[in-house]
């Protein structure tokens, strides 16, 4: 048996902060407190350093066929760059064949992520088709392992879009079959049209990315998957929220008593349509959906993170080289993959720009990134928890850490960054999956395929 103690740190968890020695034995926490006698145990000195869960992204995308190309992270560098960012677990989303079935969705993401993942890893099914045959299959997701779909609203033109009855049917019998609906609330029939016309209009510029899916049309589709999941009498999760406007929906279902789950992301905090509006092609590296909005959005979405409106910070880490990806839409904005990279700046980012601002403490940033991720995807406690019998994912968060992004020194495999230049105070020293070292000061250690596949169950979690 392998035993180690991580002492001389202070254990940061959604609920507290304080002393204490962490336990573990082989892949588990087996005591927290003070003075633990651990007389064989290799030591792990961290001094100076927060202890945190690992942290839980449940929204990437590792090469994951969307907009005519593949994202550029596989399971070897998507997982490389998560780590890097202190992420212990991803939950992806394994995106149905037009003509597949959900199971085989998920045989194909467990071909993809075998041999490769760095960290331990779950899948959502994203669903292209909800033909009758797809619909039928939802319950037995859940002896899959599957806790969750996603159904789009947007991408009209695509096998992703998805009718309202459809959506609303698929809500009736996922929340039959205990598997939570995510939604991707942007409404695609407007968006459509107005792409439409910008392009009749000769408006082909990556900003006009924007310009053609305004706050509203996200807002407006928040409103309809919260009141469809209300007449279903479905939980619902609303990801990516990106702007004050679909907040509003949101805070109002919590203030009837709804389940509504919301997740928001770092792209929303840091970057803004100017970016998008950069000289040349430069903005078609930041066309992600729902678009960058207007920089006034922070405050109220730091507001939606404090008062517990937003309960997740994901990455959407959907990454696409610049060149012969990004390009494609050279001419035409639509045609511009959407995504951004984002998984190894994600904890870094909500750092720096909300605990060092004083925005959101210590205890909402573990909760954000850990622990009711662990809850709304269904891996609560063995995952997103420091207490006995958890798996042993640590963190050691040193918040005196000094990066800069740069693309040479991600881990991805993405040939930019659009946080290129940007620098962040505190960041991830040590990581720990299972308890076994797998990041140390910018060095990956874990193998791939050490990263293991973990059942999830929804269990209706209040947070
Ligand atoms: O632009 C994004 N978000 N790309 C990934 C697909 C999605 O809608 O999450
Ligand atoms: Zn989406
Ligand atoms: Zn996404």
């Amino acid at each position: 048996m392998s035993r180690k103690i991580i002492t001389g740190g202070t254990v940061v968890t959604a609920d507290g902060s304080y002393e204490a020695d962490i336990l573990i034995e082989d892949e588990k926490v087996v005591a927290v407190g003070r003075n633990l006698p651990h007389d064989d145990a290799e030591t792990v000195d961290a001094s100076g350093k927060l202890v945190m869960p690992g942290f839980i992204d449940g929204h990437t995308h590792m090469d994951m066929p969307f907009g005519g190309t593949m994202t550029a992270d596989d399971w070897a560098t998507g997982t490389a760059a998560a780590l890097a960012g202190g992420t212990t677990t991803i939950v992806d989303f394994s995106l149905q064949d037009v003509e597949g079935t959900l199971a085989g969705a998920i045989e194909t993401w467990h071909g993809k992520a075998a041999g490769k993942a760095l960290i331990d890893y779950g899948f959502h099914v994203a669903i292209t088709n909800l033909t009758e045959e797809i619909k039928a299959e939802i319950p037995s997701l859940a002896e899959r392992g599957v806790s969750s779909i996603k159904i789009f609203m947007a991408y009209k033109g695509t096998p992703l879009y998805t009718e309202d009855d459809d959506l609303f049917e698929a809500m009736q019998i996922a929340k039959e079959a205990g598997v939570l609906v995510m939604v991707h609330a942007e409404n695609g029939d407007v968006i459509a049209k107005l792409q439409e016309q910008a392009l009749a209009r000769g408006d082909t510029a990556p900003k006009f990315h924007a310009l053609t899916r305004p706050e509203e049309v996200e807002a407006e589709a928040t409103n309809r998957a919260i009141q469809l999941a209300e007449v279903a009498e479905a939980p619902l999760l609303v990801v990516h929220v990106s702007c004050a406007a679909a907040l509003e929906p949101i805070h109002r279902a919590h203030e009837l008593g709804q389940t509504v789950y919301a997740e928001t992301c770092p792209q929303y905090f840091v970057f803004s349509v100017a970016d998008l509006a950069k000289d040349g092609f430069e903005g078609a590296k930041y066309v992600c959906s729902p678009p960058l909005r207007e920089k006034w959005n922070r405050e109220p979405l730091w507001r939606g993170l404090q008062i517990g409106d937003l309960h997740i910070f994901g990455s959407d880490h959907c990454s696409f080289n610049y060149e012969g990806q990004k390009e494609l839409g050279a001419d035409d904005f639509t045609k511009i993959p959407n995504g951004c990279p984002g998984a190894e700046e994600r904890a870094m980012t909500l750092w720096t720009h909300g605990v060092g601002r004083g925005k959101v403490s210590e205890n909402q940033f573990v909760a954000l990134l850990s622990t009711n991720q662990a809850k709304v995807h269904g891996v609560y406690p063995r995952k997103g928890a420091l207490i006995p019998g958890a798996d042993a994912d640590i963190v050691l968060w040193d918040p005196a850490l000094e990066t800069t992004a740069s693309v040479a020194n991600r881990h991805g495999n993405v040939d930019y960054t659009p946080y290129e230049g940007m620098s962040f105070t505190g960041g991830p020293s040590e990581v720990y999956v299972r308890g076994n070292l797998a990041y140390k000061n910018g060095e990956i250690i874990a193998e791939h395929g050490s990263g293991r596949f973990i059942e999830r169950k929804f269990d209706h979690p209040t947070i």
